[in-house]
């Protein structure tokens, strides 16, 4: 079903910011209903949301609304998620004292749903330690504080007080909204990130993954209840909390973690971009320049997913990931067959909004019956996806 947010826009200079916010959730399949102050309509027309929401913005000129008592109370209903984007220092004041004098702060009030403030503001002010106590109140209250960003300041500041990505409010709102019992008992293995292979003390063979695919895979598997193990080859992110968390830096290293904790795994992810050859040699020393041309000669890494496949335990589902620069289903098909999975996720690195940096990506789910695309999405909403099909498969298994 349907889920509504209501967005809270505030006055301040991040508020057309919120306009992108309530394009990217529309675009997600999210029903947004805009309040604004009447500040925030000095920054940003409500025109500019009306055609984002295919809704009318309440303005808050609280005594134009007519029947405005049962406005604010049937959107305080209507809401799933209350989100202030951005707060201003003077909204989370009221908020935190209950004030109720205008639309936006009345129907936040009347509200019982989860609630998620966005400071945005000079640094002075969102350093002030009236502001702080006032959002210590809101997270004792049990709203949700998005933290602002250090940065260069529409003032001229430079300190906290920017609005914090947008990409980090949309994965709130995923998360929120994926929440769920769904893998509870489950354990699930994933792997993550590239591999490194050592050519001498100074170089290392790797590839461009950035781990995010496997990160997002752990969140959302976390998210869903399970009991999650990430074996991650080095990338720049941190684990997420509450995941048993492995780190490893070559093909071998991964194999011996894999083969140590899949075991007791009942679904594992291959997510890693895992290097195929490492060097025969590793040189003990910086290898020297010398001549035109130089060869190194390469062994063959464990196949981890073939293995995987290979000693598969009944109660196991088994996905591979298949990222291909040409004939994406085919070799993603081979793949899935050869390496004994019960799905691949295909993706290839050419198409725009897929790939390895990106935060989004675009893939197909191949398992023995079917094809399922999944159009554009957030890494983390691909990885519910996967789970939820890895979840579907378990099930078929028992029937
Ligand atoms: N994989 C693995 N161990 C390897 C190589 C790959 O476990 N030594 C896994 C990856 O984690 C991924 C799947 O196999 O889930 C496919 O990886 P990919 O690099 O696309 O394919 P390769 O098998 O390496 O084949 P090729 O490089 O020829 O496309």
């Amino acid at each position: 079903m349907q889920k509504t947010i209501v967005l809270g826009v505030t006055g301040g200079i991040a508020a057309f910011k919120a306009a992108q916010l309530a394009s990217d959730l529309v675009k997600k399949n999210y029903d947004v209903e805009v309040i604004m102050t009447k500040n925030a309509t000095e920054f940003i027309a409500p025109l500019t949301f009306e055609a984002l929401i295919n809704h009318n913005v309440i303005v808050d000129t609280f005594e134009k609304v007519a029947n405005r008592s049962i406005h604010h109370i049937s959107l305080a209903k209507k809401a799933d998620l209350f989100i202030i984007v951005p707060a201003s220092a003077n909204v989370i004041a009221k908020i935190a004292h209950g004030i109720a004098d205008d639309m936006l702060s009345t129907t936040f009030l009347a509200c019982s749903k989860q609630k998620v403030i966005c400071p945005a503001m000079n640094t002075q002010m969102y350093e002030n330690p009236v502001t702080q106590d006032n959002l210590k109140r809101c997270k004792e209250l049990g709203y949700a504080i998005l933290e602002p960003a250090v940065g260069h300041l529409a003032c001229g500041d430079s300190g906290k007080g920017k609005l914090c990505d947008l990409s980090d409010i949309l994965d709130y709102v995923e998360q929120f909204f994926h929440r769920s019992d769904a893998l509870k008992g489950k354990r699930v293995l994933i792997t993550a990130g590239p591999t490194q292979e050592a050519l001498d003390p100074v170089r290392y063979l790797t590839n461009h993954s950035s781990g995010k695919m496997g990160y997002s895979l752990a969140q959302a598997a976390l998210d869903m209840g399970a009991d999650v193990t990430l074996i991650s080859g080095p990338v720049q992110l941190q684990p997420p909390k509450g995941v048993h968390f492995y780190p490893v830096t070559t093909a071998k290293e991964m194999f011996d973690a894999v083969c140590t904790y899949s075991k007791q795994a009942d679904f594992i992810i291959k997510a890693a971009a895992v290097g195929d050859y490492r060097p025969v040699h590793v040189s003990e020393q910086k290898i020297k320049k010398s001549g035109d041309r130089l060869h190194i000669e390469f062994i063959k890494n464990p196949d981890i997913l073939a293995y995987l496949g290979e000693h598969k335990q009944d109660h196991q589902i088994i996905c591979g990931f298949a990222m291909e620069t040409q004939n994406l289903l085919a070799n993603a098909q081979k793949k899935l067959e050869k390496k004994h999975c019960d799905m691949i996720v295909a993706n290839d690195l050419h198409t725009e909004g897929a790939g390895f940096q990106s935060d989004t990506n675009i893939a197909t789910i191949i398992d023995q019956t079917q094809r399922i695309p999944c159009p554009k999405m957030s890494k983390y909403e691909l990885g519910v996806t996967i789970l939820k099909h890895m979840l579907a498969l378990h099930k078929q298994g028992e029937q």
